[in-house]
This record gives C-alpha cells, sequence and structure tokens, in this order.
C-alpha cells in the first residue's frame, strides 16, 4: 500500500473527482480528511470508506473561510496525529464575459478556487514540513493555458493555482513536493451545471468529449490515478510541475 499510515486532506471530497480521490487514496491505505459542504454526501463517503477497513473524517465548511481550513489542519492533528498530504480540489465557475460578470461572482471565484487553497496551505504546510515526505497536489484545469467563452474568472484563477504550485515549490522545495493538475472536460456534475451556458446541454457535454484525442470525457478514476502517483513517493523527483490530463485537447483536440 503506498500511503500507509500517511494521513491526507482532500477538498471537494463530496463529489466528482474529489470523491474519485478520495477512494483511490483510501484504497492505498491513506488517512483522510474530507473537506465539502454537503453533509450527507460527506457522511455517505466516510461509510463508503469505512466499508473498505479505512477511517477517515468529514467536516462540513466552505473552503472560502480561512478558520475552517484551520479547522481541517486541526481535525488531522487531533485524529491521526500529523499531516503528510493536501489535495486542493474544490472549485466553482461563474460564466459571464466581464462586461456582464458580476464583482461578487469574480471575488467568489477567486475565494473558492485560488484563496481557499492559500488558507489551507497557510495551516498545512507548517504540519507537513514535520513529516519525511509531504506533498500537495492542486486540481487546477486546462483553462489555466486555454481560453474558454464566458469563462474569465475562472481561467484567470486556474492560472493563478498554477503559479501558486509552481511559487510554493520554491519556498518549500526540499521539504515539500507540490504539483498542479490540468484535467480537460471530465464526466462530473461541475460539467454538467457549466453546460447549461449552452442552447443545447447535453450536446454540449457530447461534443466536449468528441472534441479530444482520445473521443471521450475523462472519468474521475482517470484523474484520481494521476493525483495517486503525485501524492506517493513514486513521484519523489516531481515538484513545481503542471500536469495536464486532457484526453490531449491542448495537444490538438
Ligand atoms: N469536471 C471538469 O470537467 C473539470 C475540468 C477541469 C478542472 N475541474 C476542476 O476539478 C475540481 C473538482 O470538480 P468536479 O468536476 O469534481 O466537480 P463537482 O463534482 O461539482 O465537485 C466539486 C466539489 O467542490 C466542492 N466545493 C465547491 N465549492 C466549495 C466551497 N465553497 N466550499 C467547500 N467545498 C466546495 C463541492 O462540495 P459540495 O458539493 O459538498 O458543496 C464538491 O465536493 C474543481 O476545482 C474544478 O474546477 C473540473
Amino acid at each position: 500500500m503506498k500511503l500507509q499510515n500517511q494521513t491526507l486532506i482532500i477538498t471537494g471530497a463530496t463529489s466528482g473527482m474529489g470523491k474519485a480521490i478520495a477512494i483511490e487514496l483510501a484504497n492505498e491505505g491513506a488517512n483522510l480528511i474530507l473537506s465539502g459542504r454537503d453533509q450527507k454526501r460527506g457522511n455517505a463517503l466516510m461509510a463508503e470508506l469505512l466499508d473498505k477497513g479505512q477511517v477517515s473524517k468529514f467536516l462540513p465548511g466552505d473552503v472560502g473561510d480561512i478558520e475552517y481550513n484551520k479547522q481541517l489542519v486541526d481535525l488531522a492533528l487531533a485524529t491521526f496525529g500529523g499531516l503528510d498530504g493536501v489535495v486542493t480540489n474544490a472549485g466553482m465557475l461563474g460564466l459571464a464575459p466581464v462586461t456582464s460578470l458580476d464583482p461578487y461572482i469574480w471575488d467568489r471565484t477567486f475565494r473558492t478556487n485560488v484563496d481557499a487553497v492559500f488558507f489551507l496551505l497557510k495551516y498545512a504546510l507548517p504540519e507537513m514540513l514535520k513529516r519525511p515526505s509531504a506533498s500537495v497536489v492542486g486540481n487546477a484545469s486546462i483553462a489555466a493555458f486555454k481560453s474558454f467563452p464566458n469563462h474569465p474568472a475562472y481561467c484567470a484563477s486556474k492560472a493563478a493555482l498554477v503559479a501558486l504550485a509552481k511559487q510554493v515549490a520554491v519556498d518549500y522545495g526540499p521539504k515539500v513536493r507540490i504539483n498542479a493538475i490540468c484535467p480537460g472536460p471530465v464526466d462530473t456534475p461541475f460539467i454538467h451545471d457549466s453546460a447549461i451556458a449552452f442552447p443545447d446541454p447535453v450536446k454540449a457535454v457530447e461534443n466536449a468529449g468528441k472534441a479530444t484525442l482520445l473521443k471521450r470525457l475523462g472519468e474521475p478514476e482517470d484523474i484520481a490515478k494521476l493525483v495517486l502517483f503525485l501524492v506517493s513517493d513514486d513521484a519523489s523527483w516531481i515538484t513545481g510541475s503542471a500536469f495536464t490530463i486532457d484526453g490531449g485537447i491542448l495537444a490538438g483536440g
């Protein structure tokens, strides 16, 4: 088991990629602190992991709340005695071109996608520095590199996450590895919600899959496997990098 006796926090664990990541890491023996807002889905995931013999704790809250991020770290210490890794995965999408984008939505997007990562790392890094090999994986998006209509806040926030991962890797290099992942279209509630901006949302999601070189949407499990690799010692010489996992869209899809 690759993550035996290791403790990690996963944000956005109640759905989509975060849930798949939680299952993948728990299968490798990780102790998990699960974050999300939906108590029911959080409890259901805790129960599912317990069925596999893996103890985890779910703490409901908003990642945009700095105090909540401190509580996540405190819970890891109180429950498992330390912290080895963080997967910052929670994210939101506010769709509108700049001229009609509500400044509140701009702020909210940055608060959830970027500020929240700063808040969690602020409290998590001092604990992770005490561990022999610690790792952070941030879920960005191909939107960090490729622009999409009506996505100014989202694209800018995801580009900020890639820059943040590279910068934190510089300051904490010898002790903590940090990398960003940049998924293309993945079959989660998120992509279906974002498709409502299109005249035919079902067709829009279908087309997103067809636009990849591999002619399908990603599955949350595809992403979870990359995250497992990056948090584990298999990736012990990888830091400050951004990994595209997009079925080939950036290459020419
Ligand atoms: N799906 C895609 O095509 C795609 C592509 C590239 C990147 N991404 C990124 O992948 C990440 C995961 O998205 P997903 O596709 O798996 O979407 P999802 O199934 O909708 O899951 C989003 C998760 O984020 C949590 N979350 C959102 N805002 C939050 C907040 N303010 N406080 C706490 N938790 C919050 C949600 O928790 P609750 O439901 O409990 O509130 C949920 O667990 C996001 O960062 C997204 O930007 C998605």
